[in-house]
């Protein structure tokens, strides 16, 4: 097909373009039919532009024009011309201006696409996700990948001023499973046997340090096949860093000037660092969670020393048991009903709460089913204790630690929500850190690493490791934005014996860390620096940055929450030949 190539985009033309030729080439985005006059709106990645097709400057070209529909692809050449008073269009960057045509080639005609290519468009986002080429032409999209683009640029041009050398690493690697399920490949050649998909570069970039890289970054993508949600998915990428000779502060600093030019290039906006440190400890008790949003308060409060000696079983087991009662103020909710409270209890109970204990402040007094049993003294000691006033409502949970925390966590993001407090223009970074070295599985009945298990215990907290290491903490820390964990990162264990001891912890034995993990041990004992690193999220802040709900958004071509690829049907079934060469029967 013979068409004239484009001497503009659909965004170039202004009005000092006026009364030049030009050619433009594009997706028609609408077309109007006016007395006998053809107008469309000629669309491409850059813009849009006004095409008038007039019977009067050339019937033939008019003509063709009738045959014009959405998303046809065209070649069109004119002349530009001021648009008649009155017929300005001031959200369009071209809208001073049309292109009277005077030639048309209809390049590609085009099915009727299954949802218009607007802005905003109510549709389901499977079929977005079906039709993923119609959906990526709309601007918001575009937008998105473009924005993303940028970021890449933005890391590559910082962390190379920072001397940080990228490395590519395995996309089949060796299985270490540790947190999420791998995706595994099995090996044509070695009967039997399967490379793992990365879950991250993690072995290889601290392998990298041993080999004297000294700063190594990568734009990366990570292989998890885990629960789906909607800042989850099971292929991701990381920017991820590995340093050697470094502490805490100095991966921090590193981070927090990324993150100063993501917000400079991306928002507009300068941030100041360092940015807020909150320890694990102080996020689980102010706010219930390990990423907490701080956007807003609803702080909690630990009333656990007012209620131990108090008459109320509920309250005064627990925390003999060593339990906590805790809770916040929901300000202004006092009027709450009955039902409103209904809601509230069913939400923690779903959670697995025993129960929600509300109080609503009054002038006259306080409103709880529970006065009968914690007496009026007790209530006043509380209220004072939660700073409350007449109007506030007061919510308790009492459980272990965790739970409580966990319930008391979720039960305010969902406060937030309703008492509409979330501000959405409002960005929100900081450090936690101080996490425990490990957590209890009960299904696996053994401890798993919080961080992961080459991640170092703090130095103060070496002999818990003997003695208690549930208590130990480690030299791990997060980055978190608005609620949502951005990056995470620790110092490593570089000493041999001491990444022993803890795979012993973790319930890995000899043997089995030897089959695992020995490539690495083996490494370290030719001389390992010490060394420490993070990854960061990057679909998760670039979500952020560009105000998306989804990471999918984020994504050229994402998976469904089930881990699908609607455009091209993928997983599916492949030849009985492909599975024979693989050594692979169905069950
Ligand atoms: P971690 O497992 O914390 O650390 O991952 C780092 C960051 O990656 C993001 N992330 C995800 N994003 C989208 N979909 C997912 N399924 C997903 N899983 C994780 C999060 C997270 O903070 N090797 C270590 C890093 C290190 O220790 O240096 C690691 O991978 O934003």
């Amino acid at each position: 097909m013979q068409y004239k190539k484009r001497t503009h985009t659909c965004g170039d033309l202004r009005a000092q373009h006026i009364g030049s030729s030009v050619t433009l080439t594009g997706w028609v985005d609408i077309r109007r039919d006016l007395g006998g006059v053809v107008f469309i709106d000629l669309r491409d990645r850059y813009g849009k532009t006004q095409v008038v097709f007039n019977p009067q400057t050339n019937s033939e070209v008019h003509a063709l024009a009738g045959e014009l529909r959405s998303e046809y692809v065209i070649s069109v050449s004119g002349t530009v011309q001021r648009r008649p008073e009155g017929t300005l269009n001031a959200s369009l960057v071209t809208g001073e201006i049309d292109v009277l045509a005077g030639e048309l080639t209809i390049i590609t005609r085009a099915d009727t696409p299954p949802f218009p290519i607007e802005d905003s468009i109510d549709v389901q986002e499977e079929t977005r996700l079906k039709y993923r080429y119609l959906d990526l032409r709309r601007a918001p999209m575009q937008k998105n990948l473009i924005s993303r683009h940028k970021m890449y640029l933005i890391t590559r041009k910082y962390f190379d001023a920072l001397k940080f050398v990228e490395v590519e690493t395995p996309v089949l690697m060796k299985s270490t499973p540790e947190g999420a399920r791998d995706y595994l490949v099995p090996s044509r050649v070695h009967h039997g046997r399967f490379y793992a998909l990365p879950q991250s570069p993690q072995t290889y970039k601290q392998i990298l340090m041993v080999a004297g890289m000294d700063r190594y970054f990568q734009i990366v993508k990570c292989f998890r096949d885990e629960d789906l949600r909607a800042d989850r998915q099971p292929e991701f990428t990381q920017i991820d860093v590995e340093m050697s000779f470094v502490d805490e502060p100095d991966i921090m600093s590193v981070v927090e000037g990324l993150m100063a030019e993501f917000f400079r290039e991306i928002c507009g906006i300068s941030i100041s660092a360092p940015f807020a440190r909150m320890t694990y400890k102080e996020a689980m008790e102010g706010y219930g969670s390990d990423k907490p949003d701080t956007r807003f308060d609803l702080k909690f409060s630990d009333v656990s020393a007012i209620v131990k000696g108090a008459p109320f079983k509920v309250f005064s087991d627990n925390v003999a048991k060593g339990g906590v009662v805790a809770g916040f103020v929901a300000p202004g909710c006092g009027a709450y009903t009955r039902s409103q409270l209904d809601v509230l209890t069913d939400f923690t109970k779903k959670l697995g709460a025993g129960g929600l204990v509300w109080m609503r402040v009054t002038e006259a007094g306080i409103e709880t089913p529970v006065e009968k049993f914690l007496g009026k003294e007790f209530l006043e000691q509380i209220r004072g204790a939660m700073h409350a006033s007449p109007g506030d409502l007061i919510l308790l949970v009492s459980d272990a630690w965790s739970k409580t925390y966990a319930i008391l966590g979720a039960l305010r993001l969902e406060l937030a929500r309703r008492l509409n407090l979330i501000n959405e223009k409002k960005f929100n970074l900081l450090w936690v850190t101080d996490f425990p070295m490990f957590e209890y599985d009960p299904a696996e009945k053994r401890y798993v690493a919080v961080h992961h298990p080459f991640t170092s215990p703090k130095e103060e907290d070496l002999s818990l490791l003997d003695t208690d290491p549930a208590r130990a903490r480690a030299r791990a820390y997060d980055l978190v934005l608005n609620g949502s964990e951005i990056a995470g990162g620790s110092i490593r264990i570089h000493d041999r014996d001491l990444q022993s001891k803890v795979f012993g912890l973790l319930g890995i034995s000899p043997e089995e860390a030897k089959k695992k993990f020995g490539f690495m041990l083996e490494a370290f004992r030719f001389g390992a620096p010490p060394h420490g690193g993070i990854a960061f999220g990057f679909d998760r802040i670039c979500m952020i940055l560009n105000g998306e709900k989804s990471i999918r958004d984020v994504i050229a071509f994402p998976k469904t929450t089930s881990a699908m690829s609607l455009m091209d049907d993928s997983p599916s079934d492949v030849d009985a030949k492909q599975l024979a060469e693989l050594h692979i029967k169905l069950a």
